[in-house]
């Protein structure tokens, strides 16, 4: 259960810093993990409309977003996108990562491929300006909207705040510590009592990985769902990418992830397994379960198909028993 801020101002202990942070603490309160990406501290490219990502379905220029954030983008189950009013509108930190996002916009519109999280995943906002023009949040929510619509995260609402100038204005607000609980509340805590499971193999390259997106597609209101490998690849397997965009499911920015730091992150429930003999993980108190399939690596693209099938029949079922 990931919550991904997206943190837009320059500015140190700045007013939209704190209110990200408070909604971040209130959702691990809750049970969720958070990320924050602070965009004035991360190397984020502006688009250059090179248009490969509307030709190809990828971006070419080389930075954290394609290292790490669209991964991250993926990942979450909420995003919230925080920033301050800037010329009535949002900073240029922000707006330069939301609109690399026009990948996810490509792939969504032009290639018809599907966020596996597309079922559940949730968008917030947070903003502060200064002034107390009616407009203020005009633009900024507009922009938001859309960027929102084009990671497939539904659009809950916002926490705005006019008349915060200084930094440490937000703080001594009288009524922003139970907006923000109210907020997470609705956002974030219906997300957090489904059941945790990870799916596991040895590379986290192919099974697993088609595994945990097919949970969270067919069944993420259910389960909260991730992979991880015993020997983790360094990559996922473009075969394995491929025949998951088959079936219109995008894992374009999966990234593999080892069993130790699936468990240590995830607090699993459950642990399905894809095959793993007498090496299978004993952790008290945690389920698991053998589902004993070939590993696809390697193998002509027919057997990943068949192995996929199989998953995901194995999958509804489980959606099905919970
Ligand atoms: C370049 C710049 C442009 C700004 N433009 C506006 C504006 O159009 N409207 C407004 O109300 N405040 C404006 N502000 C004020 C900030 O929104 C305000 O100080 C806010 O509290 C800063 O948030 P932060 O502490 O999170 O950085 C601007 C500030 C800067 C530095």
């Amino acid at each position: 259960m990931l919550v991904l801020g997206l943190q837009g101002s320059p500015r140190k202990k700045g007013n939209t810093r704190f209110l990200l942070d408070r909604f971040l603490e209130v959702s691990r309160d809750f049970g969720a993990r958070t990320i924050t990406v602070d965009t004035d501290k991360r190397n984020i490219l502006p688009c250059r409309e090179l248009t490969a990502c509307e030709r190809k379905g990828f971006c070419p220029i080389k930075d954290d977003l394609k290292d790490e954030i669209y991964s991250q983008i993926q990942e979450a189950d909420v995003i919230v996108a925080a920033t301050p009013v800037f010329f009535y509108n949002m900073t240029a930190q922000l707006k330069a990562l939301i609109d690399r996002c026009q990948v996810f916009w490509a792939r969504k519109y032009r290639f018809k491929l599907k966020e596996p999280g597309i079922g559940q995943r949730r968008g917030y906002l947070l903003s502060v300006g200064a002034s107390r023009g009616k407009q203020l949040f005009e633009a900024i929510e507009l922009s938001t909207r859309y960027f929102f619509d084009a990671v497939s995260a539904k659009y809950e609402g916002c926490l705005t705040y006019r008349g915060m100038e200084n930094a440490g204005d937000l703080a001594a607000h009288p009524s922003v510590e139970k907006e923000v609980r109210q907020a997470v509340e609705k956002v974030v805590k219906p997300l957090v009592n489904r059941k945790r499971i990870i799916f596991a193999c040895r590379e986290n390259a192919c099974r697993s990985q088609m595994a945990a997106a097919l949970a969270r597609y067919l069944g993420g209101d259910k389960i909260d769902a991730m992979s991880g490998g015993s020997e983790p690849a360094e990559k996922v397997n473009p075969i394995m990418q491929a025949a998951m965009a088959e079936k219109q499911i995008d894992l374009a920015f999966a990234q593999t992830r080892s069993l130790g730091d699936a468990i240590e992150t995830h607090h699993p429930e459950m642990i399905v397994t894809m095959g793993c003999g007498e090496a299978c993980p004993v952790i008290p108190g945690v389920k698991i379960e053998d589902w004993d399939l070939p590993d696809p690596a390697d193998q002509p693209e027919h057997v990943m198909r068949k192995v996929r099938d199989e998953i995901e029949i194995r999958v509804k079922s489980l959606i099905k028993h919970i």
